[in-house]
């Protein structure tokens, strides 16, 4: 309910946590920042409101000095450790830095070698449900490309690809604001396990030291650059968890998306588009305007803003940006809750924007181009085979299952 630019809406709320467009449009009737009684800040439906925010220096992602929220409790001690040098809790100039060295691993020439082993990889994912007629398409194809193609790239062992999806999830639980006590001494034990495995690998790697991730950052290691072992670390874990989270789900809403716009009858349609790279690329950065997998991230005023004539925050208060409701903003889209491939006011604000722009944007959309284009040339005739319901978390807009029959 929206009464006087204040929202109450349980965000664990089942049908909410299913269709929170519903909401989102509500908002877009004045697109006016709502005061989010649950979570107890504004936040931004607007386009031009969360891409402005997500630019505006006058924001960060923690709080001013003198504002720091209280230290994480003992119980998540690890967990904080594992966060303490991510790109995500680091302000210029320590997230300049970082960032930099970072980067060298993803400019796009280095993103685009990785073209045949994505395709080989979902090449062969395919070959192995083709064995069976129905399969649950999140966990046979949409959750393996992802963690196997970050482990490629860090350098990590690959067999150990089921081991760090269960880290990825116990720990992303914590960034829900919905998980139970149990839940964070779950984050906690799989970041501490997260953390030894990676110090070991390592440790290995200094004695051979290949073209991955990890080893660049290694030979990165000099006076120069001051880089630890403990800030290796954290990214490894931040790139391992967002980078395969929200691709997984991403591909699973990009699939469901399409099956639904696409029914056998109108097939043809997608797969001229699936047959042009171009064209797959525009397809791709609708399938995230669209059906965006993450929806709600934070900022904090850094000093005193007047957001609008009437909310006024003060420094330290946070601010929450509904990028999956600025997608669907009608002032920036025209049918913005249409899914159009070919639109000519294509955007999204689904990776960010500014200091934090996602670093595996490139990456992303090339694993997501490459899988859309195999799974539908090798099953032309894909369906839906029963109901795909989301997970029950907000935050994280991805699905349980997504059960496919591929003849
Ligand atoms: C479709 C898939 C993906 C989506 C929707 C996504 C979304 C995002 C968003 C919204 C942010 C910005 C958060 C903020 O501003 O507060 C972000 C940052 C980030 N993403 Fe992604 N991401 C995806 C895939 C990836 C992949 C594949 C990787 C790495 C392999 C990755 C690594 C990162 C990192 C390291 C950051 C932090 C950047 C910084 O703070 O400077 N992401 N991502």
């Amino acid at each position: 309910m929206i009464d006087n630019n204040t929202l109450d809406q349980d965000p664990r709320e089942h049908q909410f946590v299913q269709d929170p467009y519903e909401l989102y449009n509500r908002l877009h009737t004045s697109g006016a920042p709502v005061f989010w009684r649950t979570y107890g800040f504004w936040c931004l439906p607007s386009f031009s409101d969360v891409n402005a925010i997500l630019r505006d220096r006058r924001f960060a992602r923690r709080p001013p000095a003198g504002y720091e929220n209280p230290a994480m409790p003992e119980h998540l001690k690890d967990f904080a450790a594992s966060e303490r040098h991510s790109l995500l809790a680091l302000e210029p100039p320590q997230h300049t830095r970082l960032r930099k060295l970072v980067n060298q691993a993803f400019v796009n020439r280095q993103v685009n070698l990785m073209s045949e082993g994505i395709q080989s990889l979902a090449d062969s994912c395919l070959s192995q449900v083709a064995k069976q007629n129905d399969f649950d398409l999140l966990e046979n194809y949409a959750t393996p490309i992802p963690v196997t193609v970050i482990t490629k790239l860090l350098g990590v062992p690959e067999a150990a690809g089921d081991q760090l999806i269960k880290w990825s999830h116990a720990m992303v639980r914590v960034y829900t604001m919905t998980q139970t006590h149990e839940e964070e001494i779950a984050a906690n034990k799989a970041a501490e396990q997260f953390q030894q495995f990676l110090k070991d690998v390592l440790a290995s790697k200094r004695e051979h030291l290949g073209d991955d991730l990890l080893s660049h950052l290694i030979r990165q290691q000099n006076d120069e650059t001051q880089l630890l072992d403990e800030e290796i670390i954290c990214v490894a874990i931040l790139l391992l968890n967002a980078g395969h989270e929200a691709t997984v789900h991403q591909l699973g809403n990009a699939v469901l998306t399409l099956l639904k716009h696409y029914p056998q009858d109108q097939r043809s349609e997608l797969l001229a588009i699936l047959d042009d790279d171009d064209k797959s690329d525009a397809l791709v950065v609708e399938c995230l305007r669209y059906a965006a997998p993450l929806h709600l991230f934070t900022r904090y005023a850094q000093t005193d803003v007047q957001l609008t004539d009437s909310v006024h925050l003060k420094a330290g208060d946070q601010v929450g940006l509904l990028l999956a409701a600025a997608n669907r903003c009608p002032v920036r889209f025209s049918n913005p809750n249409q899914f159009i491939p070919s639109r000519t006011d294509a955007g999204q604000l689904s990776l960010g924007a500014g200091i934090h722009f996602c670093v595996g944007a490139h990456l992303a959309k090339l694993e997501l181009r490459i899988a859309l284009q195999a799974l539908f040339k090798r099953f032309p005739d894909l369906r839906l085979n029963g109901s795909a319901h989301y997970q029950n978390s907000y935050h994280f807009h991805g699905l349980e299952k997504l059960p496919v029959s591929c003849r």
